[in-house]
């Protein structure tokens, strides 16, 4: 039985979309780890930005922008407010996660010398493999997998056996995207920095689901996209610790990230303007401050209690469907379901649970060495929300059943 701790009902008035029909049948959408719905307060936000202050910011005298570079900077203060950053200059704007992780994989090119080891985890997405390679390949720097086991949990003995002085980044997801596996992040930083190495945690999956506290974790960088909890697409932040913010060389070059410019000699402006140059997503970031505001109004101690017991009624569902298989299941996870069923492709399923408005995705989920691990293609996952309910698992699950008579 579910516990409902907050309105539902209400909550999903908040959303307009899903009030839409997909195929003649309701909208399901559970797709929520790809990512997350838009609830009305950050749609108005956006729409009141374009109607009202629309403007360049940091650079102009004129009221407009003005307005909009206080509303940003207010946004910036309450990203470093709900991941208790200690400053805000502390939080860079960017694109998203893959941003924030090849923002700072570039600048450690500098930092890094031949030997030198660099540790990721087995559970990752492309997105903290592939910078770390290409990171690899500039310095001559050594890449070093810590494995997982079958239950989609790293194997933290291996981890501790493979740092040593020559480790100077560890890299892991906070939660796996593509399993939901929740990672011990604080063994892994604690272990890191006992070797005297730095850590970035790809907090991307994490963020709607979990409050982390950036000071408690002491963690040395950070990286989330608006988009998977409640914001708009194309923004996310960095956190960094301001000492290695302050080591690391810009990203980019352009406006806005200077001091001084001559054709002599660039100095650069002072953090977090250093990492963002060009024009930012400006209302991308003013959007990204309300749905903090809508998600904290609900409260994340909430949100994750009601998605856990909607992660238990749907395992347990799923699995007494004959021949389906969970990838991932223990305990410590949050509300991400990955499956097959045996002798179906994870494609066919998903394309006939959208013809039934059932929005899932399907394939490697970008983290190729899991689906390697468990020698399949790729899976069927399911991925949940606050505003998703036990009716809409109880349709999922009808849905897989007939997914499974039709392609039988
Ligand atoms: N990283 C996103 C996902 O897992 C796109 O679906």
């Amino acid at each position: 039985m579910i516990q409902t701790v907050f309105d539902i009902l209400s909550i999903r008035k908040d959303f307009p979309i899903l009030n839409r029909k997909v195929n003649g049948y309701p909208l399901v959408y559970l797709d929520n780890a790809a990512t997350s719905q838009t609830p009305q307060k950050v749609i108005d936000t956006i729409v009141d930005y374009y109607s009202n202050y629309n403007a360049n910011i940091h650079r102009g005298v004129h009221t407009l922008s003005q307005e909009a570079t206080d509303v940003y900077e207010q946004a910036r203060q309450k990203i470093q407010k709900h991941f208790n950053a200690a400053k805000s200059q502390e939080i860079i704007f960017t694109s998203g996660t893959t941003h924030g992780i090849n923002l700072v994989a570039n600048g450690f090119t500098t930092l890094l010398e031949k030997g030198d080891e660099i540790i990721v985890s087995a559970l990752e997405h492309h997105s903290n493999i592939v910078p770390w390679q290409m990171l690899c390949e500039r310095t001559g720097a050594v890449l070093k997998v810590i494995p997982m086991n079958l239950e989609g949990k790293l194997v933290m003995e291996e981890y501790h056996k493979l740092l040593s002085n020559r480790t100077k980044l560890v890299f892991c997801n906070h939660v796996s995207n593509a399993l939901g596996t929740i990672n011990p992040i604080e063994k892994i930083i604690t272990a890191a920095h006992n070797v005297g190495a730095a850590v970035l945690i790809d907090g991307a999956q994490a963020a709607p689901h979990i409050k982390a506290d950036v000071q408690k974790l002491d963690v040395d960088f950070y990286v989330v996209s608006a988009h998977k909890m409640c914001g708009p697409t194309g923004v996310g932040m960095l956190y960094g610790k301001e000492e290695w913010l302050n080591k690391l060389p810009p990203y980019q070059g352009g406006g806005e990230m200077i001091a001084e410019v001559s054709f002599e000699k660039t100095t650069y402006a002072d953090l977090p303007h250093k990492f963002e140059a060009g024009t930012p997503n400006i209302c991308g970031g003013i959007a990204f401050g309300a749905a903090l505001d809508y998600m904290n109004a609900i409260g994340f101690d909430a949100i994750a209690q009601y998605e856990h017991e909607l992660l238990q009624y749907a395992t347990q569902e799923l699995l007494a469907i004959d021949g389906l298989r969970i990838y991932g299941d223990t305990k410590e996870k949050t509300a991400v379901i990955s499956f097959n069923i045996e002798g179906l492709h994870p494609y066919d399923i998903g394309s006939i649970l959208d013809k039934l408005g059932v929005a899932v995705r399907t394939g490697h989920h970008c983290a190729q060495p899991i689906m390697d691990f468990y020698k399949i293609p790729g899976t069927v996952r399911a991925s949940f929300s606050f505003y998703n309910t036990k009716e809409e698992v109880d349709i999922l699950v009808s849905s897989v059943r007939r997914a499974k008579t039709m392609l039988s």
